[in-house]
This record gives structure tokens, sequence and C-alpha cells, in this order.
């Protein structure tokens, strides 16, 4: 265990963010595959605290549902109405008993680009120096609406003052507080009793406390982010885009150096949760989420959009969108097609233009080149299925299976009306209904037979250009006999 874990991780989640101007809570916005939410859990997690709770209020509903979801051993506490960063930290502390021995770290739940390794500096500093807080501070470009850090000559710091209260002096200090803090437990408790709320916006300040441990004697230090863009907090929706943009480009930073190529990063979007084996390739315009995977040497796009997809190695996928699913090793996707749940496409094997697929394992070598639809089916290996072919596996009613054994060739524009079997090694002609099973080997045959009625058109559209165009021909293959 680290000398530096703390006792609890708090989480400020009960304000409301009214400029997102959104039904959604502030917090379940997403960017790169994750809540807001999420992420600070993602970095709070990553200091293994003993305990970490998150405050929810506005929504709480909404926030609880979620965060059941994502972190089920997560407590929250609930601060009805919202009285101020310093109120929640409290209704945090009621929730663990009012006190903890140990180090409180409290974050806010709206800063996405805080890293675990940020937080560690501070509960190690923290440690360190043996203060009673540690506040985590950057020097912004822009300091506006932010609590200003106030140091004396000797440059210790002596409080935090909000934006809103401050003088024109200190509204000139560019080191800010990022809301993100590490407290000695009880001596928290205690200063937190002693808040008050005679300020321009009437709510206990958590920032208060620092002042208050600090009158009383206590060491009070800071911390001070190297990148003052990890502690932005999102309150709009245009802080939310510029996060995002951010959070991405340090995954696809971190894949390029892992030895991904993207050739396009400004068009290239993932997921936090997405992975790349070495010289994996990434066209432009794609979009990588969830559980995707691209395996060694694999290459995806121009214009993909996968989710939940592994790509085998040497794969290769072009302007296609695949949920859930499988490509293997050395096959082929593409270009223009749609891979659903549950499509498990084989090594080397082939989903070509214009097809769509859902719940169809496709074997090793197999090819389904052109235009179709294969949805509820089994093909086996080196089979190849003709253009324009649908799997007919919906009755109305019900969904059926079809199933192709290995070596098929089946003819374009067949309709394979599940359920049905067409045996290894079998044919079936172009433009046939299958609705019965077919014997491995077999060839079948199921459509109208051909009939021609000559002379049809002299008779029928007698000096038309068709009509001339065959007494032309007819001429010139009776000369030539
Ligand atoms: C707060 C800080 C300010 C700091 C800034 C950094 C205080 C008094 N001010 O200001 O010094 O520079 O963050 O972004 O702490 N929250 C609750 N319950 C409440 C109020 C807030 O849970 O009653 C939560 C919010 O959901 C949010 C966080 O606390 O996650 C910060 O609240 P916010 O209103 O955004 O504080 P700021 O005014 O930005
Ligand atoms: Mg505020």
């Amino acid at each position: 265990m680290s000398a530096n874990r703390p006792a609890a991780v708090v989480v400020l989640a009960a304000g409301e963010g009214t400029r997102m101007k959104s039904a959604t809570p502030k917090v379940l916005h997403e960017l790169c595959g994750r809540s807001l939410v999420g992420h600070v859990l993602a970095a709070s997690g990553e200091l293994d605290p003993e305990n970490l709770v998150v405050v929810v209020g506005h929504a709480r509903e909404q926030v609880t549902a979620h965060l059941g979801e994502i972190a089920p051993d997560v407590r929250t506490a609930v601060q009805a109405e919202q009285n101020g960063t310093g109120h929640a930290v409290r209704m945090g502390l009621e929730a663990l008993g009012g006190s903890v021995d140990g180090t409180v770290v409290v974050v806010c739940g709206d800063t996405p680009l805080l890293t675990g390794e940020t937080l560690r500096v501070l509960a190690a500093t923290h440690t360190e120096d043996g203060n009673a807080v540690t506040v985590l501070s950057a020097e912004v470009p822009d300091a506006t609406g932010y609590g200003r850090i106030v140091r004396d000559d000797s440059g210790a710091v002596t409080a935090i003052v909000e934006h809103k209260d401050a003088t024109e002096a200190q509204r000139s200090i560019r080191e800010i507080n990022s809301g993100v803090f590490a407290f000695d437990g009880q001596l928290l408790a205690d200063a937190l009793k002693k808040v008050r709320t005679d300020n321009s916006q009437g709510e206990e300040y958590l920032t208060d406390v620092l002042g208050i441990l600090r009158e009383a004697g206590h060491r009070v230090g800071a911390s001070v982010a190297g990148d003052h863009r990890e502690i932005a907090g999102i309150n709009n929706r245009v802080q939310l885009s510029e996060a995002r943009r951010i959070l991405n480009d340090r995954l696809l930073t971190e894949a390029m150096l892992s030895g991904v190529t993207v050739i396009d990063p400004a068009t290239t979007w993932v997921d936090v949760t997405v992975t790349f084996e070495q010289d994996a390739v990434v066209h432009p315009g794609t979009q990588l989420h969830g559980s995707t995977h691209l395996g060694e040497g694999a290459e995806v796009g121009p214009n993909c959009r996968l989710t939940d997809t592994r790509v085998g190695a040497g794969a290769r996928v072009d302007n296609t969108v695949a949920v859930g699913a499988q490509v293997g090793p050395g096959a082929s996707v593409g270009p223009y097609a749609y891979l659903r749940p549950g499509t498990r496409l084989g090594a080397k094997g082939k989903i070509g233009t214009y097809v769509e697929t859902k719940n169809a394992s496709i074997g090793e070598g197999t090819k389904v080149p052109h235009l179709s639809y294969v949805g509820d089916a089994t093909i086996g290996d080196f089979s190849n299925i003709g253009a324009a072919s649908v799997f007919v596996n919906y009755d109305g009613q019900e969904k059926h299976h079809t199933t192709i054994g290995s070596h098929c060739r089946t003819g374009s524009d067949n309709m394979f009306v599940a359920p049905v079997t067409v045996g290894d090694g079998a044919y079936t002609a172009a433009g046939s209904v299958i609705t019965k099973d077919v014997p491995p080997g077999s060839l079948a045959v199921a459509r109208g037979q051909q009939r021609n009625i000559e002379g049809w058109v002299a008779r029928k559209r007698p000096g038309s250009a068709a009509a001339k165009a065959a007494e032309a021909a007819s001429r010139g293959s009776a000369e030539e006999g």
C-alpha cells in the first residue's frame, strides 16, 4: 500500500450545470467514450483510495443510476440543496461517519482532463510537506471566474478568494484554484463547521477552509499543475468540445508513440477504451469506439465507424460501419459495408461492397463480395456467395437460420429462405430461390425455365428500331453462314 494512499476521495457532482443548457445533467455529458464524472472517477481510482464518495444533488436519480452502471462500488452522498462546495464536502464526509483519519482528496466532477498522475503528485506533496491542506493550483492565461490563490511576500499561500469576492488587485492574480484539494481529514471536518456564508453567493465555500486552517496555525500549501489545461472545468458545450479535442489528441499521441500510424489526427476520434497493436494504420475520417481493438498491421479507414469491433492482424477495413463485429486476420471488409452485432468473419475472408451482415459467422477464406444481406447465418470455409444474395431470415414473426457449408459456390441473385441448409461443396444456380435443403455436392436450380419466342419483335413491333436491328443481325448471320 502506498504511503500516500488517501483515506477518501470525495467527488463533487451535485451542481446543476445550467450553462450546458441540457436535459442531461452536466457530469453525464460524454467525451471519448466516458462521462465527465466517469473520467474523474477513473483518475481518482488511480489513487487507490480506501473510500470513494460522489456527492450528488441535482438530477440525482439519473446521476446515481449512471454511477451504478459504471462504478457500482462507489458510495453516493446526497446534497439536497446546493449550498456551496463546503456544504457539499460536509455531506460527503457525513456519508463516511462525519470525519475520517488520514488524507481526504476533493475533486470536482466536471474536470475530465485531470490525470491520476497529477492527483498522485498532489497527494505526495501534501504528505511530504506535512500540510493540513494542499490546493492543486495552476497558472492560467485567463483567470476570470476562478478563485485566486493569494500568497504573502514570502510566497506562502494564505487564502483563496473567489472571483466575485476579489479586489481589483487580487483579480490580477493568474494562479487559480483548480477546485482539487488534499486535506487532513480531521482538520477538514473541524474547519467545515466554521465556514460561514457571508460572501457574494451566500454559500459555504470549501475554499474558506484554507484560510481558516492557516489562521489556526496549520501548514497550508499548493501543488502547481504542470499543464493548466488539465484542470479545466467544463461549464458549457464549447468547453466540452475543447476538452474532447485535447483528450483525443492525448489518446492518439499515446497510440502513435506505441507504434500506430494515424494519418490524420484531426479527423480521427477514439474512445479511452480503444486498444491497438503495433503497426496498425488508421486512415482519415475514422471513429473508433468502445472496446474496439486493431490488431498488428490492421488497416482501417478512411471513413470508418467501428464500435466494440475487433479487427485481426493485417486485416483491411475500408469505408465501413461495424458494431459488435469480429474481423479475422488478413480479412477484407468494404468499401461500404455494414457489419452489425454478431458478425464474425474468418481469417482471409471477405465482406465486400454494399454488404450488410448480422449475427453471421462467415468462415475462413469465405467471400461475400457484392450487394448482399447475410443475417442469422453460418457459412463454412472457402465458400463464395454470389452477388446480390439475400439471406431471407424473417417470416414476419420469427428469425430463422441459414447454414451454408464449406467450399460452396452459390449463384448470383439467390434467396436463401431460412430455415435452410446448403451442404458442403454444393452449387446453386443464379437467380435461385432456395427453399429446400441442398445435399452436399449437388447443384440446386430453383427458377423458371427460359422460353424464347422467335420473331416476336418483327411481328409485334414492325418498323421499330429494335425490329431493324434484329433484321440486320439475322441478315448478317445469313451472309456469314
Ligand atoms: C469553484 C471554486 C473556485 C475554483 C473553481 C474551479 C469554491 C467556492 N470555488 O468555483 O475557487 O476556482 O471551482 O473550477 O469552491 N458543487 C456541489 N454542490 C454545491 C456547489 C458545487 O456539488 O453546492 C460541485 C459542482 O457540481 C462542481 C463543483 O462543486 O462539480 C464546483 O462547483 P462550481 O459551482 O462549478 O464552482 P465554481 O464557481 O466554478
Ligand atoms: Mg459556480
